[in-house]
């Protein structure tokens, strides 16, 4: 995490008076077209975080360094990113911890990962999976602007449905379309008291889903939810919920490995 005044080469958010954030890279010598008016790199590196710039046009915005939530929400997507509200549940969920090893796929846009590696530490390690080409290079561009270099991250280009070669994995974590291929793979490299989860944007998906962890006899406490978050206005007396909110996302599935399938209890089909 960087601390101090504003650096060449890293992500700036700014706010104008009616909160709209704008996201930016500061250059030496870069110029930003803002509302009408230009912002000058060279009059941000240097300054602190929360000090107020002008434009040419004299307009204000405030200034800071993302956070990882602004940061998945302005960074540049070739999937679409699991939104923080998401991201939040499934750190917890997932219960991932400083030194886990963490399997996940597919990277998109990278924004579950810059999560994970964050949450792992550097003593942890995230291996995560990308069919696509394009997909891998965005995430990696993005991953690396946000969180410099990361030596608990490996990107592997490479279909999870095929397998996924190491053992004793802590945590197995999948946004992609078909996660059933991946069950059986996970209950052979997940260690007893691992954790499966799943991010899912439609309920007939889940199904299938929960129906292959309950076959394979590998998995327990199948659980599935949905976050839900509300913002609120606090403004003088008017003290409500907005009018508007991120309603549908996606659903989390979490399982626990078994050490044997002899262990399953309580499941009734
Ligand atoms: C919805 S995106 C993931 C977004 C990511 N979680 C994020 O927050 O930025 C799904 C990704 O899974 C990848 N994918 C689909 N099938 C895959 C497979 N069998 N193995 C690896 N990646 C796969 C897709 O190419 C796509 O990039």
């Amino acid at each position: 995490m960087r601390r101090g005044p504003f650096q060449e080469g890293e992500p700036v958010v700014l706010f104008d008076r009616r909160l709209r954030r704008y996201m930016i890279f500061l250059r030496r010598g870069g110029v930003t077209d803002l509302r009408g008016g230009k912002l000058l790199h060279d009059a941000i590196i240097g300054r602190e975080e929360g000090e107020v710039l002008s434009s040419t046009l004299g307009e204000r915005f405030l200034a800071f360094r993302p956070t990882l939530s602004e940061y998945v929400l302005e960074m540049p997507r070739g999937a679409q990113v699991i939104y923080p509200k998401d991201l939040g549940m499934i750190l917890l969920w997932a219960d991932i911890f400083p030194g886990a090893v963490v399997v996940e796929a597919g990277t998109g846009s990278g924004a579950l990962t810059m999560a994970l590696v964050r949450a792992v530490g550097p003593s942890g390690k995230v291996i995560s999976y990308e069919i696509r080409e394009d997909f891998a290079r965005r995430a990696q561009r993005n991953i690396e602007a946000f969180l410099g270099p990361t030596e608990n991250l490996e990107l592997r280009r490479a279909d999870i449905y095929e397998g996924i070669p190491e053992s004793g994995v802590d945590r197995i974590l999948l946004d992609l379309p078909e996660p059933w291929h991946v069950v059986p793979h996970a209950a052979k490299s997940l260690r007893p008291g691992g954790i499966f989860l799943s991010y899912l944007p439609t309920i007939v998906q889940v199904q299938q889903l929960v129906e292959t962890l309950h076959g394979s006899g590998a998995f327990a406490l199948i659980e599935t939810i949905e976050a839900l978050v509300r913002p609120w206005s606090v403004s003088g007396r008017s003290v409500r919920p907005e009018h508007r909110m991120v309603a549908h996302t996606g659903f989390i599935t979490t399982a626990r490995k078994l050490c044997s399938e002899r262990s399953v209890i309580g499941y009734q089909p």
